[in-house]
Protein backbone atom coordinates (compact mmCIF):
# COMPACT_ATOMS: atom_id res chain seq x y z
CA UNK A 1 0.00 0.00 0.00
CA UNK A 2 1.59 3.88 -0.68
CA UNK A 3 2.31 5.54 2.19
CA UNK A 4 2.12 9.53 2.55
CA UNK A 5 3.64 11.47 5.21
CA UNK A 6 2.15 15.02 6.10
CA UNK A 7 4.57 17.25 8.00
CA UNK A 8 2.89 20.63 9.55
CA UNK A 9 4.18 23.91 11.31
CA UNK A 10 1.66 25.87 13.39
CA UNK A 11 1.21 28.25 16.09
CA UNK A 12 -2.48 27.95 17.24
CA UNK A 13 -3.40 24.53 15.17
CA UNK A 14 -4.78 25.38 12.34
CA UNK A 15 -2.58 24.52 9.93
CA UNK A 16 -2.35 21.38 11.86
CA UNK A 17 -5.94 20.53 11.13
CA UNK A 18 -5.85 20.81 7.48
CA UNK A 19 -3.14 18.46 7.40
CA UNK A 20 -4.84 16.18 9.70
CA UNK A 21 -8.10 16.52 7.21
CA UNK A 22 -5.51 15.86 3.95
CA UNK A 23 -4.01 12.54 6.16
CA UNK A 24 -8.21 11.89 6.39
CA UNK A 25 -8.64 12.34 2.24
CA UNK A 26 -5.28 9.99 1.39
CA UNK A 27 -6.60 7.44 3.50
CA UNK A 28 -10.09 7.80 1.96
CA UNK A 29 -8.46 6.97 -1.37
CA UNK A 30 -6.73 4.10 -0.01
CA UNK A 31 -3.47 4.77 0.77
CA UNK A 32 -1.82 5.15 4.40
CA UNK A 33 -1.15 8.54 5.61
CA UNK A 34 0.94 9.50 8.81
CA UNK A 35 1.20 13.11 10.41
CA UNK A 36 4.12 14.68 11.94
CA UNK A 37 5.07 18.17 13.89
CA UNK A 38 8.01 19.29 11.92
CA UNK A 39 9.63 19.98 15.22
CA UNK A 40 9.18 15.75 15.91
CA UNK A 41 11.25 15.17 12.57
CA UNK A 42 15.06 15.09 13.98
CA UNK A 43 16.73 12.83 11.37
CA UNK A 44 16.62 12.54 7.56
CA UNK A 45 15.69 9.22 8.15
CA UNK A 46 12.40 9.63 9.75
CA UNK A 47 11.46 11.21 5.92
CA UNK A 48 12.53 8.01 4.35
CA UNK A 49 9.98 5.11 3.12
CA UNK A 50 7.10 6.78 1.93
CA UNK A 51 6.04 7.41 -1.85
CA UNK A 52 4.00 11.52 -1.12
CA UNK A 53 4.92 14.06 1.03
CA UNK A 54 3.13 17.14 1.38
CA UNK A 55 4.09 19.42 3.81
CA UNK A 56 2.63 22.44 5.24
CA UNK A 57 3.29 25.79 7.39
CA UNK A 58 1.22 28.90 8.59
CA UNK A 59 2.23 32.20 7.11
CA UNK A 60 3.70 34.71 9.54
CA UNK A 61 4.99 38.04 8.72
CA UNK A 62 5.30 36.81 5.30
CA UNK A 63 6.99 33.56 5.97
CA UNK A 64 6.96 30.08 6.75
CA UNK A 65 7.59 28.78 10.10
CA UNK A 66 11.07 28.02 11.50
CA UNK A 67 9.88 24.70 11.85
CA UNK A 68 9.17 23.63 8.28
CA UNK A 69 12.29 25.61 7.11
CA UNK A 70 14.63 23.48 9.42
CA UNK A 71 13.08 20.32 8.26
CA UNK A 72 13.23 21.45 4.59
CA UNK A 73 16.97 21.55 4.86
CA UNK A 74 16.63 18.06 6.19
CA UNK A 75 14.38 17.19 3.40
CA UNK A 76 17.37 17.83 1.08
CA UNK A 77 19.39 15.08 2.33
CA UNK A 78 16.27 12.62 1.97
CA UNK A 79 16.28 11.71 -1.78
CA UNK A 80 12.48 12.47 -2.59
CA UNK A 81 13.08 13.27 -6.11
CA UNK A 82 10.41 12.10 -8.33
CA UNK A 83 7.90 11.50 -5.55
CA UNK A 84 4.14 12.93 -5.14
CA UNK A 85 4.45 16.36 -3.28
CA UNK A 86 1.93 18.92 -2.37
CA UNK A 87 1.99 21.68 0.13
CA UNK A 88 -0.34 23.61 2.47
CA UNK A 89 -1.16 26.03 4.86
CA UNK A 90 -3.09 28.46 6.82
CA UNK A 91 -3.37 32.10 6.31
CA UNK A 92 -5.22 35.35 7.38
CA UNK A 93 -4.41 37.51 3.99
CA UNK A 94 -0.86 37.13 2.07
CA UNK A 95 -0.06 33.36 2.80
CA UNK A 96 3.44 33.20 1.14
CA UNK A 97 4.73 30.03 3.43
CA UNK A 98 2.41 26.59 1.47
CA UNK A 99 3.85 28.51 -2.44
CA UNK A 100 7.38 29.29 -0.84
CA UNK A 101 7.43 25.61 0.08
CA UNK A 102 5.92 24.18 -3.32
CA UNK A 103 8.66 26.26 -5.11
CA UNK A 104 11.12 24.64 -2.88
CA UNK A 105 9.76 20.77 -3.79
CA UNK A 106 9.73 21.45 -7.50
CA UNK A 107 12.85 23.34 -8.00
CA UNK A 108 15.25 21.62 -5.21
CA UNK A 109 13.76 18.41 -4.41
CA UNK A 110 12.83 18.02 -8.00
CA UNK A 111 9.38 16.37 -7.02
CA UNK A 112 6.03 15.63 -8.70
CA UNK A 113 3.95 18.28 -7.51
CA UNK A 114 0.38 17.69 -7.28
CA UNK A 115 -1.84 20.66 -8.70
CA UNK A 116 -0.58 23.76 -6.51
CA UNK A 117 0.14 24.77 -3.12
CA UNK A 118 -3.48 24.75 -0.82
CA UNK A 119 -3.87 27.78 0.93
CA UNK A 120 -6.80 27.94 3.75
CA UNK A 121 -7.74 31.15 4.97
CA UNK A 122 -8.12 31.65 8.35
CA UNK A 123 -11.71 31.38 10.21
CA UNK A 124 -10.77 32.11 14.03
CA UNK A 125 -9.44 35.80 12.40
CA UNK A 126 -12.79 36.42 11.13
CA UNK A 127 -11.98 38.22 8.29
CA UNK A 128 -14.99 38.73 6.29
CA UNK A 129 -14.16 39.74 2.38
CA UNK A 130 -11.87 42.81 2.75
CA UNK A 131 -8.67 41.55 4.97
CA UNK A 132 -7.48 43.12 7.80
CA UNK A 133 -9.71 46.72 7.40
CA UNK A 134 -12.92 45.22 7.25
CA UNK A 135 -12.01 43.23 10.41
CA UNK A 136 -10.94 45.82 12.40
CA UNK A 137 -13.87 48.07 11.41
CA UNK A 138 -16.17 44.92 12.45
CA UNK A 139 -14.57 44.58 15.92
CA UNK A 140 -15.08 48.49 16.34
CA UNK A 141 -18.59 48.29 15.79
CA UNK A 142 -18.43 45.05 18.16
CA UNK A 143 -16.84 47.06 20.72
CA UNK A 144 -19.19 49.90 20.68
CA UNK A 145 -22.22 47.31 20.69
CA UNK A 146 -20.75 46.12 23.70
CA UNK A 147 -20.64 48.98 25.42
CA UNK A 148 -23.86 50.63 24.93
C1 LIG B 1 1.88 38.02 14.59
C2 LIG B 1 1.16 37.42 13.39
C3 LIG B 1 1.68 37.59 12.11
C4 LIG B 1 1.02 37.06 10.99
N1 LIG B 1 1.54 37.27 9.75
C5 LIG B 1 0.85 36.84 8.66
C6 LIG B 1 1.32 37.16 7.36
O1 LIG B 1 2.37 37.77 7.15
N2 LIG B 1 0.56 36.73 6.33
C7 LIG B 1 -0.61 36.04 6.49
O2 LIG B 1 -1.23 35.66 5.50
N3 LIG B 1 -1.07 35.72 7.71
C8 LIG B 1 -0.38 36.12 8.80
N4 LIG B 1 -0.85 35.82 10.06
C9 LIG B 1 -2.09 35.04 10.20
C10 LIG B 1 -1.81 33.53 10.39
O3 LIG B 1 -1.17 33.00 9.25
C11 LIG B 1 -3.17 32.83 10.59
O4 LIG B 1 -3.70 33.21 11.84
C12 LIG B 1 -3.07 31.34 10.49
O5 LIG B 1 -4.38 30.81 10.44
C13 LIG B 1 -2.35 30.73 11.65
O6 LIG B 1 -2.22 29.36 11.44
P1 LIG B 1 -1.76 28.34 12.56
O7 LIG B 1 -2.95 28.15 13.50
O8 LIG B 1 -1.46 27.07 11.84
O9 LIG B 1 -0.58 28.91 13.29
C14 LIG B 1 -0.19 36.33 11.17
C15 LIG B 1 -0.69 36.14 12.46
C16 LIG B 1 -0.03 36.69 13.58
C17 LIG B 1 -0.60 36.46 14.96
Amino acid sequence: MAKALVVYTTRTGETKNIGELIAEGIRFSGAEAAVENATSIKKEAALEGYDAYVFGSATYHGQMMQGMKTMLFLAEKANMEGKVGGSFGAFGWSGEAPGRIFDTMTNIFKMDMVSGPLRLKSASLGWPTDGPGLWKRNRQKTEHFLVQ
